[in-house]
């Protein structure tokens, strides 16, 4: 059996970041050295399986569209941006989700010091004509969105669907990802412009962003 075949199999007596190590130790790494990180077939079966049913159990009413900005500064812009959006944490409880994107955190906290405290996330679904313009997850100057995931639930995915996510890099080369399920997007929010090009298919997914604790005094951390 190859190395990488051994690497993606989970042996039920090892449980969260142990049986993830390979994985996250991957994703730690290209965090420090590039800033990004892709993982095609990343997700843990059970954690896909949990989010491909609670996606497809949402009914159009329970997406909102998405907005642009933060609070009082948040507007709709479909010029920016065309998807709809469903918290995830708008339902509570222990989830498979939450458990996996929290053994990540811990595992990225210990290996490269980022303090993230938080994960906050949402169901994304794009319509076909759905897209989303290049921007950053983070706000200039406000520390709140450390590290971006995205991850994908989209099976059979064809290249002539659309719907890539691209990245942009600082020599101004970018790099293309086709929303396949199973593939793990994780990059600094900060330092890598991305962009959801127009999807000819429904597309879903979704995107979420470990924080630091910014509460200041007695103004909370707005969780979004
Ligand atoms: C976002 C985002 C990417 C995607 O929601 O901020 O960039 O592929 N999503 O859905
Ligand atoms: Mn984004």
């Amino acid at each position: 059996m190859s190395e990488t075949s051994l690497q993606s199999l989970h042996p039920p007596y090892l449980h969260g970041e142990a049986a993830e190590e390979p994985l996250f130790g991957a994703i730690a790494e290209d965090l420090e050295t590039r800033g990004y990180s892709i993982q095609p077939n990343a997700l843990p079966i059970g954690v896909s399986e949990y989010l491909s049913a609670r996606i497809h159990a949402l009914e159009a009413s329970d997406f909102a569209e998405a907005a642009v900005g933060r609070g009082v500064n948040s507007v709709q812009n479909r010029f920016v941006r065309q998807n709809k959006i469903h918290w995830a944490q708008d339902d509570h409880g222990e989830n498979p989700w939450a458990s996996w994107t929290d053994s990540l955190r811990t595992y990225l906290n210990r290996r490269l010091f980022l303090g993230l405290f938080s994960f906050e996330s949402h169901f994304s679904r794009y319509d076909p004509g759905d897209f989303y313009r290049r921007h950053l997850d983070a706000f200039p100057g406000e520390r709140n969105r450390i590290v971006s995931v995205v991850a994908y639930l989209n099976e059979g995915w064809l290249p002539d669907q659309g719907g890539e996510l691209v990245l942009y890099h600082e020599d101004s080369s970018s790099t293309m990802v086709t929303p396949a399920a199973g593939t793990l997007v994780v990059f600094i929010s900060e330092e890598v412009p991305h962009e959801v090009l127009p999807t000819r298919r429904s597309r879903f997914g979704l995107a979420g962003w470990y924080r630091v604790n910014a509460n200041l005094g007695e103004q909370l951390d707005p969780p979004r």
